[in-house]
């Protein structure tokens, strides 16, 4: 499982050594969003192993697929604001590095999952997008992923590698980089500091809780059919600026927190997706977006332990170049 130690990836990880027998490695290079803190309750588990290396790093991918029987890759730069800042980085691993992953698997004979986002298909104002839909990225994060997409599938149609591809909606939950909006919000209202909502807050999202996702990345990893692409999205579509309200509503603050900020450029509408294909395979999302959300606020709240860190330490200079002024204490 590359990028394991991610807050999907180690969700995953958790998910599957409770729930199978399965022996579980994760490679990942530990970037600023992977932590060992993301897999503290499984490290000791003795079906468990982790290799601290980058994806695109041949010797590493090495070191930790001899004996695997399938590639779940998560590993990513995953952030639209620091691609838009800074793409390289988004070439190297989602472009370079699902290669090698790739050429790995294929010397091997893998089953190899691609772990994707709905982003592949840019914005849509009506409707859904269903896995035919034409691929249409719009940032540097979002142009990264549908090239790692379309490598995949090149690599069953031309070498006949057991691919497969799951294309998520925007997750929520525990364990995720505090850069993202939900948990983002959540630590701001937490410690009062102003929100920050970019544009006038319509952007709308398909929330998936993480849970979810990891589960419906197990079902299509067991019983997917090799080369196709299947959508994983979430029960409710919810514009920014209500998922913010209700964040304000769960930790007990007022709307005087808002602050409407410079938006991101390019910034997408509004993204949907069909899944009724995983549906059809047997998936179902369980979590609705209100208990999810609700879980979610509960656990930030009663786990500083894992987010102290992060919110004294060098997320305060991005914060601070992303929205020009300081975090509070
Ligand atoms: N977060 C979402 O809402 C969402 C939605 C749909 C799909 N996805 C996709 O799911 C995957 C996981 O997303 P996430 O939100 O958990 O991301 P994350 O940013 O929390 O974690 C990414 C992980 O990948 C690791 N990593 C980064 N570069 C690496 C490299 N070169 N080699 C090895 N490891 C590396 C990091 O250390 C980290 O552990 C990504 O592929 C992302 O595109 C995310």
């Amino acid at each position: 499982m590359c990028g394991g130690a991610g807050f999907i990836g180690s969700t995953f990880v958790r998910l599957r050594l409770r729930g199978s027998d399965d022996e579980v490695v994760v490679l990942d290079k530990l970037t600023y969003a992977g932590r060992r803190e993301n897999l503290h309750d499984v490290a000791d588990d003795p079906r468990f192993s982790f290799v601290h290396g980058a994806i695109e790093d041949a010797d590493a991918v090495a070191a930790a697929i001899d004996g695997a029987d399938a590639v779940v890759n998560f590993a990513a730069e995953t952030h639209v604001d620091r691609s838009i800042a800074e793409p390289d980085a988004f070439v190297v691993t989602n472009g370079q590095g699902t290669y090698t992953l790739l050429e790995a698997a294929r010397e091997r004979g893998l089953r190899y999952l691609q772990v994707s986002t709905d982003e592949v298909y840019g914005s849509i104002e009506e409707g859904s997008f269903t896995e035919r839909s034409p691929l249409a990225p719009s940032s540097p994060y979002s142009a990264t992923k549908t090239g790692a997409d379309l490598l995949v599938s090149s690599y069953f149609h031309t070498y006949g590698l057991e691919t497969l591809i799951c294309r998520g909606s925007n997750n929520y939950g525990p364990y995720q980089y505090p850069e993202k909006l939900i948990p983002l919000m959540v630590l701001n209202a937490l410690h009062g500091d102003p929100l920050p909502v970019y544009g006038d807050g319509m952007n709308v999202r398909n929330w998936l809780y993480v849970e979810d996702f990891g589960r419906g990345i197990a079902h299509v990893l067991e019983h997917g059919a090799a080369g196709e692409v299947y959508n994983v999205g979430g029960p409710g579509e919810c514009p920014n600026i209500e998922v913010v309200r209700r964040i304000l509503e769960l930790t007990g603050r007022d709307e005087s927190l808002i602050e409407y900020v410079v938006d991101r450029p390019g910034h997408d509408r509004r993204y949907s997706l069909g899944s009724e294909k995983v549906r059809a395979l047997g998936w179902e999302a369980e979590v609705h977006f209100a208990a999810g959300l609700e879980r979610t606020v509960a656990w930030y709240r009663d786990n500083p332990w894992w987010w102290e860190p992060i919110r004294s330490g060098a997320f305060r200079e991005y914060y601070e170049r992303q929205y020009g002024r300081a975090l509070g204490d």
